[in-house]
C-alpha cells in the first residue's frame, strides 16, 4: 500500500472534482504495481492527449463526445465528460501531423481536424502545446535533481543523463494523470540510488561526430538493455547532439531511459561516482569493429544505393543543427526525384524563417517541418522506398514501421544522397 500525504488523499476522495479523483486512482494503481511507496510532487510533466496516430483514429467513433474520448484514452476512464485544466506546467510532445505542411505529409483533411480539436481541448486544459520530442531543445529545460513525469524515450534519457533531472519513460495515461495531479509515483529513477550505472563500456573508437555517438548509443542498448551504461574513456568535450543522439539511439536499440559519461554528465564526475563503488555487472569495449558492426546492422535493409526520401531531425533538430543544414544546403538542389524532409520544433520555426534559413532550404527544394515525423505520425513521401537519415533512432523504426530500405550515415552523406539521389555514405 502507498502512504499517501493530506493533499493525495483528498484527491482520491473526490475533493478536487472527479476527474483529479479518477487521475489519482490511476496513479495510485500504477504507483503498486510498480512497488513505489509514496508520490513526489511534480511541476513539470510532457506527455500527449494527441490522437492522430493510426491507431487512435479507427475508435474516434466509438465515443459520445470529444472529452469522453480524451477521458477514455487519456485516463483510461469512461465516465469524464468534462476535463479540468491541468494542475502543474504541462506540455504537449509531438502530435500524428504538422498542420502545415500536411497536405505535403500525405495526411487527410480529416486527421487535421482531429488534431485541430485536440489543439482545442489542450489549450483548454492549459497544456502547452510546444509540440516537440525535444522540449528542453526549446522552453520546457528541467534543472538538476528535479523530479518530472516525461514520456519521449529520447528526451527522457536526455534529461536524466545529461541534465540530471529525474524521470522515469512515462505513458500517455500516467503522464496525463501526473498533469491533473502534479504526483508521480517516487520509484524507478526518481530514487538516487537507480540512477547508478550498471554496465562499463569502454570506448575505444573515437566518437567525435554526431554519427559516432548514434553508434555508440546503439552498442549501448544494445549492451545494457534496460540497464544504465557507464562510456568511459570518450575524449574531447561532448555536445548537446551528440548527447541527444546517444540517447535516442539507446533507447531504441535497448530499453537505455539514463546513461553516464566518465567526466562529463553531472552525476558522473568519477568511475567511483558513476557506480557508487559497485562493480559494473559487466566491462564492454566499444571499438571499430563494434561501431561497424552497428553501422552494418543500420544499413541492412538497403538494397540499392538509389534514395528518393531524406530524413533529417530525429529527435527535432536543434537549432545548431538546423544552422548546419542550412548552410550545408546553400547553393545545392535537391534531385526532383528525392524529397528532403527537416523536423524540427515548431518554435524554431519562426527563428529560421527570421533568420533566412527556411528560405535556403526551401530554395534548395527541401522542406522543414515541424510537430512530428515519419515514424511518429506513420508518414512518408507518395511512393517513397528508400530513406537516407542521419537519426539511429529513425534508420532503426522506419524499416519496420513504413517497410522502407533505409541508409543511416552522417549529414553530409544524407545532403548529398538528397542532391545527387545516391547513397555514398561510407563507415
Ligand atoms: Fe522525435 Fe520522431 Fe525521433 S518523435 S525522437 S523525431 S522518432
Amino acid at each position: 500500500m502507498m502512504r499517501l500525504k493530506q493533499d493525495e488523499i483528498e484527491m482520491l476522495e473526490g475533493k478536487q472534482g472527479h476527474a483529479v479523483q479518477r487521475a489519482m486512482e490511476l496513479l495510485v494503481k500504477y504507483g503498486e504495481a510498480l512497488g513505489a511507496e509514496e508520490f513526489c510532487d511534480t511541476a513539470n510533466v510532457c506527455g500527449t492527449m494527441s490522437n492522430t496516430t493510426p491507431f487512435l483514429n479507427k475508435i474516434l467513433s466509438d465515443f459520445k463526445s470529444y472529452d469522453h474520448m480524451m477521458s477514455e484514452l487519456n485516463f483510461d476512464c469512461s465516465d469524464v465528460y468534462d476535463i479540468p485544466e491541468v494542475r502543474c506546467f504541462s506540455c504537449q510532445l509531438e502530435h500524428g501531423l504538422d498542420p502545415d505542411t500536411y497536405q505535403i505529409q500525405g495526411i487527410s483533411q480529416s486527421k487535421y481536424e482531429i488534431n485541430a480539436k485536440d489543439e482545442e481541448v489542450e489549450k483548454r486544459m492549459n497544456v502547452n502545446l510546444i509540440c516537440t520530442c525535444a522540449p528542453y531543445l526549446t522552453g520546457n529545460v528541467p534543472v538538476f535533481g528535479e523530479h518530472c513525469a516525461w514520456m519521449e524515450s529520447s528526451a527522457v534519457v536526455y534529461i536524466n543523463s545529461v541534465i540530471g533531472a529525474r524521470t522515469n519513460c512515462e505513458g500517455r495515461e500516467s503522464a496525463a494523470a501526473s498533469m491533473l495531479t502534479g504526483k508521480t509515483p517516487y520509484w524507478g529513477l526518481h530514487v538516487p540510488e537507480n540512477r547508478l550505472g550498471d554496465y562499463q563500456i569502454n570506448v575505444e573508437y573515437p566518437v567525435e561526430s554526431v554519427r559516432d555517438w548514434g553508434l555508440l548509443g546503439y552498442y549501448g542498448g544494445w549492451a545494457a538493455g534496460e540497464k544504465i551504461p557507464v562510456f568511459n574513456g570518450i575524449q574531447g568535450q561532448p555536445l548537446l547532439e551528440h548527447y541527444k543522439h546517444c540517447g535516442a539511439a539507446g533507447a531504441s536499440s535497448g530499453g537505455t531511459e539514463m546513461f553516464h559519461v566518465v567526466g562529463r554528465t553531472p552525476e558522473a564526475r568519477t568511475m567511483q561516482e558513476a557506480f557508487g563503488g559497485r562493480k559494473p555487472k559487466e566491462v564492454f569495449t566499444f571499438g571499430r569493429s563494434e561501431a561497424r558492426q552497428m553501422y552494418d546492422r543500420l544499413n541492412s535493409t538497403a538494397k540499392s544505393d538509389e534514395v528518393d526520401f531524406v530524413m533529417l531531425g530525429c529527435p527535432h533538430y536543434s537549432l545548431k543543427q538546423l544552422w548546419q543544414a542550412a548552410m550545408k544546403l546553400r547553393g545545392k538542389k535537391v534531385k526532383d526525384s528525392v524529397a528532403m524532409w527537416i523536423f524540427i520544433p515548431r518554435a524554431l520555426k519562426e527563428v529560421s524563417d527570421r533568420n533566412g534559413y527556411t528560405k535556403i532550404i526551401e530554395d534548395a527544394g527541401a522542406v522543414l517541418m515541424a510537430d512530428t515525423c515519419p515514424a511518429l505520425g506513420r508518414l512518408m513521401p507518395q511512393g517513397a522506398t528508400h530513406m537516407a537519415t542521419d537519426s539511429v533512432k529513425q534508420g532503426h523504426y522506419i524499416p519496420a514501421i513504413l517497410g522502407l530500405q533505409s541508409s543511416f550515415g552522417s549529414v553530409d552523406d544524407c545532403i548529398e544522397a538528397a542532391v545527387s539521389g545516391r547513397w555514398k555514405g561510407e563507415f
